[in-house]
């Protein structure tokens, strides 16, 4: 099995201490910083521009993967990869041409992901999977941090494990949402392979707690 890997959601952290969250969430072991950015249209809240993402990048030289919940999308692709993405992900949802706009994504030199919001089914990814770095299942409705795990996507995890594995291809199979140590469990046995957390890392009082709550999640499939 390979080795599950952790995207704390920098939504939960402490906005006027990103830096050092960041540089925190490094040493703690993170894999991935996963970066919420809403549009208050595609989801119902506002969160990061490129130039955030831009004056954050300097903290951590882990990989940014950038979920990105923003209708129409295309035309902000170019200013996220500048801004340091190195893994971009859209919603299924929010472009008519999704093909096009991976290949867009792919053009400009970094990873590329589709996300479903819980609604959508495994099958959307049917006609992508062949260019697809990542998959990211949303196991809430996208907008908000600290929300229910919603247990339904469970079975559309294990449908695109095996979808994944039938492809051959090396593709990241993330979950979002409700993550903690439990939740963790369950979609690490349906086939997830990297979990994204925002409230169960960043939810305490304290920096000393982000190793001990990343190899928590990590090791919830053992
Ligand atoms: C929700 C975001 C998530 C969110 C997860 O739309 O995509 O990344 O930050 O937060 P928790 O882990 O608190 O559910
Ligand atoms: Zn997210």
């Amino acid at each position: 099995m390979s080795k599950i890997k952790i995207a704390p959601s920098i939504l939960s952290a402490d906005f006027s201490f990103l830096g050092n969250d960041i540089s925190a969430i490094t040493k703690a072991g993170a894999d991935y910083v996963h970066i919420d950015v809403m549009d208050g249209h595609f989801v119902p809240n506002l969160t990061f521009g490129p130039v955030v993402i831009q004056s954050i990048r300097r903290f951590t030289k882990i990989p940014f993967d950038v979920h990105l919940m923003i209708e129409p999308v295309d035309q902000f692709i170019e200013s996220y990869v500048k801004a340091g993405a190195d893994i971009i992900t859209v919603h299924a949802e929010a472009t008519k041409h999704l093909d096009r706009t991976l290949n867009l994504i792919k053009a400009k030199g970094v990873k590329c992901g589709v996300s479903l919001v819980p609604s959508t089914p495994a099958w959307a990814l049917e006609y992508v999977l062949d260019i697809v770095d990542l998959v990211l299942v949303m196991t809430v409705n996208p907008g908000f941090g600290g929300q229910k795990f919603i247990p339904a996507q469970l079975k559309k995890i294990q449908q695109i494990r095996a979808m994944i594995n039938k492809s051959g291809r090396q593709i990241d199979l993330e979950v979002d949402g409700g993550i903690n140590v439990e939740t963790a469990k369950a979609c690490i046995a349906a086939g997830a392979d990297v979990l994204v957390a925002g409230s169960a890392i960043f939810g305490g009082d304290t920096v000393k707690d982000y190793p001990l709550r990343i190899s928590q999640l990590r090791g919830a499939n053992s």
